[in-house]
């Protein structure tokens, strides 16, 4: 059985800085768009990349081995408020309604929900990746056979059309793994604000949100003792090297996880370990022993902060779930 994706208007290019000469004929559009984000955030005095390039084939696999890590205890924690909860989420969702996933990935946690919502309208995954989005459809189609399954091939940060036979009503959306940390909180407001105009008036939202806690805690998840986070932001500089043709050496760069508090986040840093010029498509790039490339936030929230940032998204707080350590919270929010 196949089922395909229907794909959304492509995303444009990122336009390149007017000054930059780029070999055009020499790097593959992805490669392109990779390289005007490397420059435009390697030119400040805080270097920085976008953290959505972690995910090439090498980093989701690095992705997944965090997940199973004594100290990353996010996915595990989500998952088990999801078992125990599931029903009572599911409950909350209208009836007949579409179930939409921002970023699905692995159905794992989806699957959580499924189970309690016989009379859904459809799944609809959204996904950049169609490979995985493709795989992980037939997959959960094996095991939930009269489920329709709607795939949708797009960056869910852009605004998308949902199937127009799917009905005017109102639908539900689900965005778990605290994905929402990774976006700035007024990224975040905007982004939930959009998932409301995808789901329309009266959809229910179900999102998954870390929860600000001891330090200690926090750093170590982001800095396990197998070092498999560490590889993971490494594997920014090998991807760099791959594809945009770097000379990164990546035993020259340190690992760093912080806790920034007043900003309510985690940091992930690379921290050149000495003086050393690393050349990029051509460019070179120089490091000073201490300096930093900022490659990722992790914004942690409380509930009221969290609720209160949906709320000026549009979002009125149903409901919410933690576990009993209260590491992680699971939000319902319904439409204004
Ligand atoms: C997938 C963005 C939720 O922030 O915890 C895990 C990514 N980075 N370890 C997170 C991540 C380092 C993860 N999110």
């Amino acid at each position: 059985m196949t089922i395909k994706p229907v794909f959304a208007d492509a995303a444009p290019l990122s336009r390149l800085p007017d000054n930059q000469v780029l070999p055009d004929n020499q790097v593959l559009p992805d490669a392109r768009a990779f390289l005007a984000d490397l420059v435009s955030g390697f030119a400040g005095p805080q270097k920085s990349l976008p953290a959505k390039y972690f995910y090439d084939a090498a980093g989701s696999d690095l992705f997944e081995a965090i997940t199973r890590q004594p100290e990353y205890y996010p996915t595990r924690t989500e998952l088990g408020i999801l078992d125990a909860r599931g029903a009572e989420i599911a409950a909350l969702l209208p009836r007949g309604a579409a179930l939409v996933e921002f970023g699905s990935g692995s159905t794992v946690k989806v699957r959580r929900l499924l189970a309690h919502l016989p009379d859904l309208a459809a799944y609809v995954p959204v996904d950049v990746s169609e490979t995985f989005l493709r795989s992980e459809a037939e997959a959960l189609q094996a095991d939930f056979p009269h489920l329709r399954i709607a795939p949708i091939a797009a960056d869910f940060t852009r605004a998308f059309a949902l199937p127009a036979d799917l009905g005017e009503g109102a639908h539900a959306g689900f965005f778990p793994g605290s994905t929402i940390g990774n976006f700035e909180p007024p990224e975040a407001a905007r982004l939930l604000e959009s998932f409301g105009k995808v789901l329309s008036a009266g959809a229910m939202l179900i999102v998954g949100v870390d929860l600000v806690k001891d330090r200690g805690v926090l750093e170590a998840a982001y800095d396990d003792r197998a070092g498999v986070t560490a590889a993971f932001n490494r594997n920014l500089l090998a991807r760099i090297n791959r594809e945009l043709s770097g000379t990164f050496e990546l035993g020259a760069f340190a690992h760093r996880a912080v806790f920034n508090a007043r900003a309510s986040r985690i940091e992930m840093h690379l921290v050149s370990r000495a003086d050393q010029t690393v050349t990029v498509a051509s460019r070179a790039f120089a490091f000073a022993e201490g300096e930093t490339i900022h490659t990722e936030n992790s914004y942690k929230y409380t509930i009221d902060g969290f609720r209160a940032l949906a709320a000026r998204a549009g979002w009125t707080p149903v409901a919410v779930w933690t576990d009993p350590d209260a590491l992680f919270s699971v939000h319902a929010l319904r439409r204004a």
